[in-house]
This record gives structure tokens, C-alpha cells and sequence, in this order.
């Protein structure tokens, strides 16, 4: 019997983790906090499956076995085999504190609880539990079956042995791990999310249009998507969260957030996933 993975949240990057876990072998308990938000995830994971099918890169059956080794849940307590539980529940710090003094209820002494939060410090999480050398983030990339980076994030207690079976998980999952320490925004927000803010700053104060700002990254810097777009992607209320992070975390205005985007947020135009952002969808 293969190692059981616990993911909390079946949302966008949670479907993705569990769909990559299962993949790579390990049954998979995924669990959410309603019906709705779990038969969602497994569509997601479905249709992303079976664009693999029809491309020939996986055939009818191990696409059928694969589904069969995640099992979804609404109850808590199904994490309790898992060695590690993967949370990627909404990026708000009392929602993952509650949750995280409840992992450390329901789980096995010894597993792992990894988080994927974007910016909520590993350290303050491990806090709320009993086993803080057990804490760490694993920060996957959207979409997760695609993306080839997990930034993993030792929080201030956690242990040696924790990152190393963490490196362990996330190579087998076909990753590719990279370290840092708990800072906030990690290295890729915080590097990523300047450089959008400032493309926002460049259109607000006119410098160029949306197209022209977009165009310069891509041509010159050899940017896949334009920092406009890749705002309107990631969601301008996750950019906003973010920017808010780093300028609460280092207090230095050089992170405050352009007030172009904290209007767009105002506004619900929140990018792509609501037909709006910096472009219309
Ligand atoms: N979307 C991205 O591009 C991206 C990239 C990297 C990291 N992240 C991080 O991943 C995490 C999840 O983001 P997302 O985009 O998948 O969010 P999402 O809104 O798509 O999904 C979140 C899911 O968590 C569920 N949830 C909320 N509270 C819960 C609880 N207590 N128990 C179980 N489930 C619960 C919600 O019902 C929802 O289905 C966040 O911390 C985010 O910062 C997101």
C-alpha cells in the first residue's frame, strides 16, 4: 500500500497538488469544506487529465487508476494516515491558523504539515501547533502540473529532517525544489510582485499603454506573459494581498502598493477569473 498525501483545499492550487501526488503514486485524501468545492476540484483534475489522454501522453487507464487514488472528504479527520498534509486553503491568516492547530489534532504526531501559502509566514503558523520542526511551506506554482518550481520555506523551528523528506516529496513529484528562509514574500513574490506593482505604476502615471508595457517585457526581457497580464492571472486581489504583505513585513514604502490596483480590486476587477482586469476576458 502506497504513502497517503493529505491536501486541504480543493481549490486551484489544491486540485493541482493533488492531481501531481497521485500521479507520482501516493493515494491521495483531499479534503474541503463542502461537496460543491471538492466536485469542482475533481472536474478540474479530470478535464486536465484527459487533455493529457487525448495527446497520447497517458492512456484511458492510467488516467482511471490515477483518478482512484484521490479520495475527497469534508471531514477533518480523514488526514489522519497522511505523512504529510499539503494546505492550500485561502490565503488568510486566521482561516490557516485554525486549520493548522487543527492538523496538529487530527494527524499523526509524526507528519509533516506543509503549507502553499504565497506570503503567510511558515514561522507563525508553526507556531499555533505542538511540532513546529514540522512546519514548512512547499510553494507550488500555478498550474502545478505544468510548473516546474516548489519553493520550500524553512519557518524558524523547522528541522533539518523536515526540509530534507520535504526535498524528498517534492523531487518525486517530478519538481524541482529550491530553498529559502521565511521572509516575506519568499524570493519569488517578492522579486515577482515589485516588478508587476511598478508595470501598474507605469500605466497609472501614463508612461505607456497596457500593450506597450506588456510588449517591452516580453520582446526585451524575453517574458513569457507581460507583468499587466500575468496580474490579470494571478488575480489583482492575491497581487494587492501580496504587496501588503511586504510592505506590513519590511515596513519600507518602497513596497506600498500602486493605488491603480488597489481600485481595480475595489472595483471587482479582479483579473481573468472575473473577465476583468487590466484586460477584458
Ligand atoms: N492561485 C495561485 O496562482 C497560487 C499560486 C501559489 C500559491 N497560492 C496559494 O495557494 C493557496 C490556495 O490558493 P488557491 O488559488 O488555490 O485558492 P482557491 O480560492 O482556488 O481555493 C481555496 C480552497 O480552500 C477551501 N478552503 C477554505 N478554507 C478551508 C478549510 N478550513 N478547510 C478546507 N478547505 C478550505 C475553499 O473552499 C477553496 O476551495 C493560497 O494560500 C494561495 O496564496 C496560489
Amino acid at each position: 500500500m502506497s504513502e497517503t498525501v493529505g491536501v486541504v483545499g480543493a481549490g486551484t492550487m489544491g486540485h493541482g497538488i493533488a492531481q501531481v501526488a497521485a500521479h507520482a503514486g501516493y493515494e491521495v485524501v483531499m479534503r474541503d469544506v463542502a461537496q460543491e468545492f471538492l466536485a469542482r476540484g475533481m472536474t478540474a483534475i479530470d478535464k486536465s487529465l484527459q487533455r493529457d489522454v487525448d495527446k497520447g501522453r497517458l492512456s484511458k487507464e492510467e488516467k482511471r487508476a490515477l483518478m482512484g487514488r484521490i479520495r475527497t472528504t469534508t471531514d477533518i479527520g480523514a488526514l489522519s494516515e497522511a505523512f504529510i498534509v499539503i494546505e492550500a486553503v485561502t490565503e488568510d491568516l486566521r482561516v490557516k491558523t485554525e486549520l493548522f492547530a487543527s492538523l496538529d489534532e487530527v494527524t499523526k504526531s509524526d507528519s509533516i504539515l506543509a503549507s502553499n501559502t504565497s506570503s503567510i509566514s511558515i514561522t507563525r503558523l508553526g507556531a499555533v501547533t505542538r511540532r513546529a520542526d514540522k512546519v514548512i511551506g512547499m510553494h507550488f506554482m500555478n498550474p502545478v502540473p505544468v510548473m516546474k518550481l516548489v519553493e520550500i520555506i524553512r519557518g524558524a523551528a523547522t528541522s533539518s529532517e523536515t526540509f530534507e523528506k520535504t526535498r524528498a516529496l517534492a523531487d518525486k513529484l517530478g519538481k524541482v525544489p529550491l530553498e529559502c528562509q521565511d521572509s516575506p514574500g519568499f524570493v519569488s513574490n517578492r522579486v515577482l510582485m515589485p516588478m508587476i506593482n511598478e508595470a501598474i505604476f507605469a500605466l497609472y502615471e501614463g508612461v505607456a499603454t497596457r500593450e506597450s508595457i506588456d510588449g517591452i517585457m516580453k520582446l526585451g526581457m524575453n517574458h513569457p506573459m507581460g507583468p499587466l497580464a500575468l496580474a490579470d492571472f494571478i488575480g489583482l486581489d492575491v497581487c494587492l494581498a501580496i504587496m501588503n504583505v511586504l510592505h506590513d513585513g519590511f515596513g519600507d514604502s518602497k513596497y506600498r502598493p500602486c493605488p491603480l490596483l488597489k481600485r481595480y480590486v475595489d472595483a471587482g476587477w479582479l483579473g481573468k477569473k472575473m473577465g476583468r482586469g487590466f484586460y477584458e476576458y
